[in-house]
């Protein structure tokens, strides 16, 4: 949808574990080899928080960071969403004790629990919140210990995912052309069983017979999820930018979730859009969930791939199934 919502990132911000596990640390004792994995994946190597690591830790130094880079203290943010599915406790939310751990005042502070979209949604909600006037400032934040989901006796999900969190600081935009001008969000729930956790919820708590028959970990039906995100990915590009009626070759970096090397790869090609532009560094952390976006965009912030005036767009798709897109003039 064509909007405009005035916000510009005034900063951004990540936390990693320190553990590196390469592909080769997983070919020693699963049947896989470091050669399937990058060649089907494009991963080399993730990072795995260590047991006294966790997604409040990351959380609260990734969104310590983007506050030292917006210059902006914890008590001026209006408003905090943390996207994460492994959130520190079930109840309450991480967002609520990121709140705290930061020293904001008490400010709405709630979860976005939409899988890798997480952060997407998240930047698109707060924008929302800003535009309305509800709120002048933001903490969005993707925080994700997917190693605590992940069944690491599984070679078909074992490999894919890492540990990490990364922030932004949103605030209303001080340049007049600055803000969103086109995001989409979307769902479909007769898709919910392609990526799930079967145990844990209401349906089935945690009992000693979920737990030997590890119903606690993520399962994934990885064919049809990867055939929807190729496809989902190259309609939302291309949809967003008509959308806001700008044309592929205006577009000056595209942020995608990083899902698989080849669902990134084969999106852009089938557009016709040069890899150049796509930020990517999946090679480096895997799949970090609703992290992906924020650490691959504070990179690219980092690196000076993202400069004033630029056309910048964040996608990302995920368990739910989830889409979402968000197109930004910077
Ligand atoms: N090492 C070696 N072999 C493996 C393996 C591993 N780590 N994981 C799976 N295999 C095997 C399978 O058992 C299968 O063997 P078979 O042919 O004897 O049955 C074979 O490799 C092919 O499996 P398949 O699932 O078709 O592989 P793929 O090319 O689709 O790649 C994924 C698997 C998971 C990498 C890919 O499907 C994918 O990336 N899907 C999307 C996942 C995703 O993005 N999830 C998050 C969404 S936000």
């Amino acid at each position: 949808m064509k909007v405009h919502w005035p916000v510009e990132i005034a900063g951004t911000g990540v936390a990693l574990p320190s553990r590196v596990v390469t592909n080769n640390d997983f070919a020693s004792r699963l049947e896989t080899t470091d050669e399937w994995i990058h060649q089907r994946t494009g991963i080399r190597e993730r990072r795995i928080a260590e047991p006294h690591e966790s997604t409040l830790g990351l959380g609260t130094a990734a969104c310590a960071s983007a506050l030292r880079a917006a210059n902006t203290e914890a008590s001026e943010i209006d408003l905090l969403i943390c996207g994460t599915i492994t959130p520190e406790h079930t109840l309450p939310t991480t967002s609520c004790q990121i709140q705290a751990a930061l020293g904001c005042r008490h400010i709405p502070a709630f979860d976005q629990v939409s899988a890798c979209t997480g952060f997407v949604w998240s930047v698109a909600t707060a924008a929302q919140y800003i535009a309305s006037g509800f709120a002048k400032t933001a903490l969005v934040v993707g925080a994700e210990c997917m190693s605590r989901i992940t069944d690491m006796e599984d070679r078909g999900t074992a490999i894919l995912f890492g540990d990490a969190a990364g922030a932004a600081v949103l605030r209303k935009a001080t340049h007049p052309d600055s803000g969103i001008l086109a995001a989409r969000m979307g769902a479909d729930g007769g898709q919910a069983l392609a990526i799930w956790v079967p145990a844990g919820g209401a349906k089935e708590p945690a009992s000693t017979r979920t737990v030997n028959e590890r119903l606690h970990y993520l399962r994934m039906n990885g064919r049809e999820v990867y055939k929807f995100a190729v496809s989902k990915m190259q309609e939302l590009m291309k949809g967003t930018l008509d959308d806001a009626g700008v044309k592929l070759d205006e577009l000056s970096l595209v942020v995608p979730h990083q899902s698989n090397q080849r669902i990134i790869e084969s999106a852009c090609d089938k557009l016709g859009l040069p890899t150049s532009k796509v930020v990517v560094n999946i090679d480096r952390f895997g799949n970090t969930s609703a992290a992906s976006v924020p650490v691959a965009l504070h990179e690219a912030m980092s690196a000076g791939r993202i400069r004033r005036g630029d056309l910048v767009m964040l996608i990302a798709f995920g368990a739910g199934l989830t889409w979402g897109s968000v197109l930004l003039r910077v």
